[in-house]
């Protein structure tokens, strides 16, 4: 991991800007082809926790060239953090995972997004679903205090390739309970569920045949799926999120939206 020095915001504030550009305090190499970074957070901004921002950086033509982001932050946090994939040749990562500490990047402040607390009915337990970058909203949520005053169990399942490509969430998860206050506010309501599917390690295989087989809810202890109780989201792949959606859909879940909440919600993982 390459951590470079973080910059204050106060330092930050002093550096010259484009119009919505905000500046890079941190960025952290996860591997090669994953990194996270953070920005300073423009003043007014205000967003739910799970909602993406359209960021990017000033394109060749002199038009910005922006991506849905989603903010992996919680709500409460003075600064934007991000976690992007590193496409070599994409027209935005292969330029934005060279930034470094004092850059610019745009930031537009406009927050939407339907993996918020608000397109889920109550229920008991909540369910996160993940793969690759598809963490980053969960990242937000997870230390988010709304979600532990409405849920009684947090479940965060990670898959990924590689062990590497799954650091940022055990950091993450690592970093709630380092953390005093935010410890107090999880308890031992937040369960970490991490696997792999293309190198071995304690749980290796895809999420969705751990959950057809009923392997995760024997891992955990608890009762397979119920629309009644459980609230699912899922983050990831085209075909992840298709394949989640076939399964929950056929247990009796619906989908939610911010106009009709309902018992699962689905988002694409940004590709950058
Ligand atoms: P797999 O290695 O079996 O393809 P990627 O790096 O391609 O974005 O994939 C991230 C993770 O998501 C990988 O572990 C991959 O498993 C898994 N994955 C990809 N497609 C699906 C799917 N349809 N259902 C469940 N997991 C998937």
């Amino acid at each position: 991991m390459n951590l470079t020095t973080p910059i204050s915001a106060a330092e930050a504030t002093r550096r010259p800007r484009l119009p919505d550009a905000q500046t890079v305090t941190s960025v952290t190499h996860w591997n090669v082809h994953l990194f996270s970074f953070r920005v300073t957070r423009p003043q007014s901004l205000r967003f739910r926790s799970g909602e993406f921002l359209m960021i990017g950086l000033p394109g060749e033509n002199g038009r910005p060239l922006l991506r849905a982001y989603s903010i992996a932050s919680p709500n409460w946090d003075d600064g934007l953090e991000f976690f992007s994939i590193k496409v070599p040749d994409g027209p935005l990562t292969s330029r934005l995972q060279h930034i470094a500490v004092g850059d610019q990047v745009i930031v537009r402040p406009k927050p939407v997004g339907t993996l918020v607390l608000d397109a889920l009915l109550p229920g008991k337990r909540l369910y996160l679903v993940a793969t690759g970058t598809g963490v980053a909203p969960f990242a937000s949520l997870v230390r988010d205090p709304e979600v532990y005053e409405k849920f009684d169990e947090v479940i965060l399942t990670h898959t990924a390739r590689t062990v590497s490509a799954l650091e940022y969430s055990r950091v993450l998860v690592d970093g709630i309970y380092r953390d005093g206050i935010l410890r107090e506010i999880v308890g031992d309501k937040l369960r970490y569920y991490p696997t792999t599917t293309r190198e071995q390690t304690a749980k290796t295989g895809r999420i969705t045949h751990l959950i057809s087989s009923g392997e995760v809810f024997a891992d955990l202890g608890l009762p397979r799926f119920d629309p009644s109780i459980d609230r699912v989201m899922i983050c990831g792949s085209m075909a992840l999120n298709m394949d989640m959606k076939a399964i929950l859909e056929g247990a009796g879940f619906c989908e939610g939206s911010n106009s009709e909440p309902g018992s699962y919600v689905v988002e694409k993982a940004f590709v950058g």
